[in-house]
């Protein structure tokens, strides 16, 4: 057997593919370089919803929803108190999904989609000691994040590289956060279940817990002519370094890239610290270079966390809080297959190999 089921196949899908030789990723028959940058998280998630619901969710229709839900997810933040402000915002976020209802069909995909949006900022906010911002209905998904983080209306550049980013991480085949979605929807348990299973799978350092630690490591390594030597150490001490390999890609992870381009607006508009971009490309450089003579058996690449730390960073994340910002865009994908797994799909119930003591024979 495999640990880590490997090349074991667990689900037939017509959502997203992942070529790990080829480095390419397809959703719904589009390849990312189709997708982002060139539309935006409404239509994406309409794209991978569609067929899935009794309603048809044409996108401009998704986005009223999606705006009146992220109007109404605003009464459950009457809950929050000081215990839950002290959780690092992902379990925050998490605590609150899970007061909301749970269910299977669109209402509840609708609200597990918008509510996260809204939960996040607001929590943002709250540990602050400022008041939440109410939600604006009429702006886009991306834009109204970035206002109410902020309190600001966000420039085009700003919304267009935050659609950028959840359109790349929208759904990324079987990934671990996504099977354990799928488990959950397997039993007939809706949405919310699901939504939060894979948000508790998606958080670990593994997952999608690394891009805060990659801002650490780049703080940590501090100018470009320290990369080689804190990367060696690192390594010497037997630690990964975060935003490289992969389990699936033996190439460069496509998400890298396309979220590399949706940042280079953002440095023309002097949005990026110019030294953090040339600190980035070193610690890439030695990286890669590095890890190519420690394991030349191992093909290990920058992969989407690396630049989804610079990005989101950019954009007034703080670094605690980039986990739940891959879950806001992740949950769509999340949904897709958890809806996928329900209506095609078996109850999920492999078998594990026993190797413990047996009794004794009478
Ligand atoms: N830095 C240093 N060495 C690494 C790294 C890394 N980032 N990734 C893998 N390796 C090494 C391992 O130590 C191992 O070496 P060994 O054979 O000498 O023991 C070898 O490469 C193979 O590693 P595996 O554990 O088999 O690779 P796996 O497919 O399980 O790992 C993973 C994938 C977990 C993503 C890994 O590359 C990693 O830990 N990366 C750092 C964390 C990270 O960036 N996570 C985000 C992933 S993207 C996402 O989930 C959204």
């Amino acid at each position: 057997m495999k640990y880590g089921l490997e090349d074991v196949i667990a689900a037939e899908t017509t959502l997203s593919d992942v070529d790990g030789l080829a480095g390419r990723l397809i959703i719904k028959g589009r390849s990312l370089d189709e997708l982002a940058g060139h539309t935006t998280y409404e239509e994406v998630a309409a794209l991978l919803l569609e067929g899935l619901f009794e309603t048809p969710v044409p996108p401009q229709q998704l986005a009223l929803l999606l705006g009146q839900a992220r109007l109404q997810a605003l009464a459950h933040l009457h809950t929050v108190d000081a215990t839950l402000l002290a959780l690092p915002p992902v379990d925050a976020m998490r605590a609150l999904i899970a007061r909301l209802p749970d269910g299977d069909d669109l209402e509840t995909a609708v609200r597990l989609l918008a509510a996260p949006a809204v939960f996040l900022p607001a929590l943002l906010r709250l540990r602050q000691g400022r008041e939440p911002l109410a939600p604006q209905a009429d702006l886009s998904h991306a834009a109204d994040i970035l206002a109410m983080l902020t309190g600001t209306a966000p420039s085009a550049e700003q919304t267009a590289a935050l659609d950028a980013y959840l359109v790349t991480i929208c759904d990324h085949g079987l990934n671990a956060s996504t099977f354990a979605a799928r488990v959950v929807a397997s039993t007939g348990a809706g949405l919310a279940s699901s939504v939060l299973a894979a948000i508790s799978a998606l958080k670990g350092p593994l997952h999608g817990g690394a891009p805060g630690p990659v801002l650490d490591m780049l703080d940590s390594i501090g100018r470009p002519l320290n990369a080689r030597p804190w990367i060696e150490s690192a390594l010497d001490r037997g630690e990964r370094l975060m935003g490289f390999g992969h389990r699936v890609y033996r190439v460069r992870d496509p998400r890298a890239d396309a979220l590399k381009t949706a940042l280079r607006p953002l440095v023309k508009a002097g949005k990026v610290d110019a030294d953090r971009v040339a600190l980035a490309d070193a610690v890439e450089r030695a990286a890669l270079e590095i890890l190519k003579e420690r394991k030349p058996d191992r093909p290990l690449d920058v992969n989407v966390e690396f630049y989804t730390a610079l990005l989101l960073d950019a954009l007034g994340f703080p670094r605690d809080a980039f986990t739940g910002v891959f879950a806001i865009g992740r949950t769509v994908g999340w949904i897709a297959h958890a809806r996928e797994q329900a209506l095609h799909g078996r109850l999920i119930r492999p078998r594990s190999l026993y190797t413990g003591p047996v009794p004794q024979a009478a």
